[in-house]
Order: structure tokens, then C-alpha cells, then sequence
């Protein structure tokens, strides 16, 4: 049986991944309404990652015996001024969750809760890989500058990504 006070901050978290969800799904409708549909696509993947992230946390509220408690998903920005900034407000976000994570972690500690520890190790792993992902999105960013040919052919790039459901 899950603790009030764990219940609580994962029910907290299953609402922040749904908004991280709807901010990278309004980065990808912008996107798309601006001609870059690889972007667009990129956003979508992640998009589809935070809703398997909620729903992960979500099914392991109702395994440990916890009540899932629905709450207003926040409206997400709606413009932005380039990939640059979107990406950067990406890092930003993500680091973020990295924090909040880590906190979830330190809680299971005081809660002396070991399935929730290790349950949320997964996250935190899976953090080193959101930053890293997102740092090098970045760097080429910068890279290619105002240059429209490397825009688009970074374009090309993302529109390949795809999303994959963890088995572990
Ligand atoms: Fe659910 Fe991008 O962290």
C-alpha cells in the first residue's frame, strides 16, 4: 500500500507529464503550421513519450493499491520565435523534470517506500537520455544557424524519428 503523501506527488506528477505532453504537442502544432514537419513530427514523438510517461505513473499508482486523482492540465504556450528558443524552453522544461524526479526520489527515501524508489529510478535514468537528446538538438541548432539549407535538411532529419514504446 502506497502512503497518502507519495499518492500525492505522483498524482502531481502524472498532471505535469500530461502537461509536458500538451506543451510538446503545441510545439509541434506551431511547427507544422510554419512548414517544418520534421519538427513537428519531433514534437509529436515527444509528446507521445510524456503520455507513456503519465500513464506508466498512473498504472503504477493503481498496482500499489493508490487512488489516481485527475487534475486540470495547464494551458501550454502557444508561439514561440524559432527551433532555437522551442528547444531551449525544451532543456528548460526537461531539467525540470529531472528535479522533480529527483525530489519523488528523496521522498521514497523518507517513506522508507522501496517499490516506489524503485520504480522511480527508471525516470531518472530515462532523464539522462531526455537532456542528452535534447542537448544535441541544440547544438546543431547553433550549429546551422540562420543557414535555411541546414534548417532543412535538419528537418528531413527529425521527420524520421519515431516513437517506441520502453519494454523495460
Ligand atoms: Fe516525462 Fe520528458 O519527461
Amino acid at each position: 500500500m502506497i502512503s497518502k503523501k507519495m499518492e500525492k506527488a505522483l498524482n502531481d506528477q502524472v498532471n505535469f507529464e500530461l502537461y509536458s505532453a500538451y506543451f510538446y504537442l503545441s510545439m509541434s502544432a506551431h511547427c507544422a503550421s510554419i512548414g517544418l514537419k520534421g519538427f513537428s513530427n519531433w514534437f509529436m514523438v515527444q509528446y507521445q513519450e510524456e503520455t507513456f510517461h503519465a500513464m506508466k505513473i498512473y498504472q503504477f499508482i493503481i498496482d500499489r493499491g493508490g487512488v489516481v486523482h485527475l487534475q486540470a492540465i495547464n494551458e501550454p504556450e502557444q508561439s514561440f520565435a524559432s527551433p532555437l528558443e522551442m528547444f531551449t524552453k525544451t532543456l528548460e522544461h526537461e531539467q525540470e523534470v529531472t528535479r522533480r524526479f529527483n525530489e519523488l526520489s528523496d521522498l521514497s527515501f523518507v517513506e522508507k517506500d522501496h517499490a516506489s524508489r524503485i520504480f522511480l529510478q527508471w525516470f531518472v535514468t530515462e532523464q539522462i537520455e531526455e537532456e542528452a537528446n535534447v542537448n544535441e538538438a541544440i547544438d546543431r541548432l547553433k550549429m546551422v544557424g540562420k543557414e535555411k539549407s541546414g534548417l532543412f535538411m535538419l528537418d528531413n532529419e527529425f521527420a524520421t524519428r519515431t516513437f517506441v514504446a520502453p519494454t523495460a
